[in-house]
């Protein structure tokens, strides 16, 4: 049996995620986990807060709290609402757990070990008015790859460019706006990606044609641009320290001057994909906690580490500005991260890792809303707190796996959004499934019928129902989520056709067999609806599978007997109306509320 293992990126603590970042990651992966169980596979889904970083600091600055205890009250709303939206995490770690910390810095000091990291003397930037450096967020200015003049320290929002604070053209504070800056030396800690560009290319170039176009295409153009060294520690209070261990000497008997790199932690980005690992190692910690037992008792490396994990197929999801990271930084780190040395002691990185780089790697575009991004500033669009208290979660769900931005950008716009909840939603799934359960219930005596044998008709829809549940299989299997809801609405559509025209009513009153044959096939339509719909709309899933006494979350049917799922004389019963049209003014009512209409400007 195969063993899956899936991330979505780690969302930042800094506040509650819009649509978009449900659209980027976490939906998808939690879509895909769940088909994964329901095909019967060792599925772990993996997802935590990242908690360091300057967004941090400033957003706790802001709040007037300290940064620990923001951030946990953060990761409990955070969690809360992931739940309510279904997402079945295994477990919902954070980047400041003490696993983290404990394998961020067992990493650096392998990585030190090895000489794939040296000590610089670098130019950061300082502020006389803060009386303190300004790493990454803390500074604002002009971009210089594309002149956008809002451009933090450490990406441009606009082009997607990586940047270094002191790259920033006419820079300004972040904490106070001061513009009177000085550069001074500070020494950092770097990591040298540079010499893991050849291996790195080579493993990119293999995955062409495997990953989608847009991953590899961001992942060459970095290494085609050079990669270069990336300092991984800030001059920052709030993160993983960097001298709260026992370095050892590295290939030149050297150990990192500790004094000078006290007060410094390290940078979020090198210890954020870190937490995917050490996430899993909180996982199994819980896991043995809650059954009683000692913490090695649950073996979370099996997941991770070579040859344990050979069975293990990796995947992860995220949005496109996160895939240097991922196909660059964080591989450089676990390739780097090679605990067994050559026959002279020494660390080569053609080596092989023990440590398990991603074999799936799924990146999407941008979801945007009416054209323009989502802005947290502004208020403008959708957040997971209010979609809650609009519409129940498998509203939001159907919609956003359905127009998930997988080529390219989309948007979200409340009449599409309107039109197509109530098409798929309420008219093909929710009135099919209620015009036969209310028939079942008032001719049937609420039973599924024993009466009566298929004829041609039954025999072409399990046909056309094999051959459409292969199609969402193999969509599914290969993380294609538009084609897999077309494929799943086709499905439904299906089943609605096919009661039209069977017509159990009209059949009633002439041939008793017939309409005994047509409800029982319309309720077994009904519970392999429940099945394939279960990763898309869970909630729904679940009260469907309960109507016809079907077990949930129930197995992913095979083609061959997808139509074969209920023993004659189970009882079922009708559910309350699934879904609720959206209405007009209702419409009219959140476009007033959220903006919509007019598009939002872009950065130059
Ligand atoms: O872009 C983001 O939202 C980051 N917090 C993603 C981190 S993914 C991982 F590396 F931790
Ligand atoms: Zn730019």
């Amino acid at each position: 049996m195969p063993r899956i293992l899936i991330t979505s990126a780690l969302p930042y603590i800094n506040g509650i995620k819009h649509l978009g970042t449900l659209a980027g990651s976490m939906l998808p992966a939690d879509v895909y986990a769940r088909f994964q169980r329901s095909r019967g596979n060792e599925t772990l889904y993996i997802c935590a807060t990242d908690e360091h970083g300057t967004p941090t600091e400033l957003a706790a600055a802001e709040a007037g709290v300290a940064p620990s205890d923001f951030c946990a009250e953060m990761h409990k709303v955070q969690y809360d609402l992931g739940r309510k939206f279904g997402l079945s995490w295994d477990h919902f770690g954070r980047s400041s757990s003490p696993q983290n910390h404990r394998l961020t810095q067992r990493f650096a000091q392998t990585l030190w070990e090895a000489g794939f990291i040296e000590e610089r003397v670098t130019q950061q930037v300082y502020s006389l008015a803060d009386k303190r450096f300004l790493p990454d967020r803390y500074v604002i200015g002009t971009c210089p790859h594309c002149g956008y003049t809002a451009a933090r320290g450490d990406q441009c929002e606009n082009c997607t460019r990586v940047l270094d604070p002191a790259d920033l053209i006419a820079p300004r504070s972040a904490i106070s706006g001061s513009t009177e800056i000085e550069i001074r030396d500070s020494k950092h800690l770097f990591l040298r990606q540079s010499l893991f560009a050849p291996k790195l290319r080579e493993w990119i170039e293999g995955k062409k044609g495997e990953w989608p176009l847009l991953v590899t295409s961001i992942a060459l153009k970095w290494l085609d641009e050079g990669l270069q060294d990336r300092g991984i520690t800030r001059d920052l209070a709030w993160g993983v320290p960097v001298n709260a261990m026992d370095w050892g000497a590295n290939p030149e008997g050297k150990l990192p001057d500790l004094a000078g790199l006290a007060d410094k932690v390290f940078y979020v980005w090198f210890d954020a994909p870190i937490e995917y690992i050490a996430a899993t190692w909180e996982w199994a910690d819980a896991v043995a906690a809650e059954a009683g037992l000692e913490p090695q008792d649950v073996n979370w490396e099996r997941w991770w580490r070579l040859p344990e994990a050979s069975d293990v197929t990796y995947v992860e999801f995220m949005g496109k500005d996160n895939v240097p990271f991922h196909t660059v930084g964080f591989p450089c780190t676990l390739i780097g991260v090679n605990e067994r040395r050559d026959g002279e002691g020494r660390w080569s990185v053609v080596n092989n890792s023990p440590w398990k780089l991603v074999d799936q790697l799924k990146g999407f575009n941008w979801l945007d809303y009416y054209g323009g991004r989502f802005s947290t500033s502004q208020g403008r669009g959708v957040f997971m707190d209010t979609a809650l208290e609009l519409l129940p979660p498998d509203y939001w769900r159907w919609w956003i796996t359905a127009n998930v931005p997988e080529s390219q950008d989309s948007s979200f716009v409340w009449e599409q959004f309107q039109a197509q909840i109530n098409a798929d939603l309420a008219d093909v799934l929710g009135n099919f499934v209620n015009r036969i359960l209310k028939f079942t219930e008032t001719r049937f005596d609420g039973a599924v019928p024993a009466d009566g044998l298929d004829g041609p008709l039954e025999q072409k829809l399990a046909k056309d129902v094999a051959a459409k549940l292969a199609e969402l299989t193999e969509h599914m299997e290969a993380r294609e989520f538009r084609k897999s809801t077309t494929a799943l609405r086709q499905l439904w559509v299906l089943g609605n056709q096919y009661l039209t025209e069977a017509a159990p009513w009209t059949a009633l009153k002439t041939d008793p067999a017939r309409a005994a044959v047509a409800v029982r096939t319309g309720l077994n339509l009904v519970a392999l609806f429940a099945k394939v719909s279960e990763p898309f709309i869970p909630f729904t899933a679940e009260i469907i599978a309960q109507a016809v006494g079907e077990s949930f979350p129930g197995r992913w049917p095979q083609p061959d007997a997808a139509l074969d799922i209920l023993p004659p004389g189970r009882p079922v019963k009708a559910p309350e109306v699934l879904f609720r049209k959206i209405e007009d003014d209702q419409v009219a009512e959140w476009i007033a509320r959220f903006g919509g209409a007019e598009p939002v400007p872009q950065p130059a």
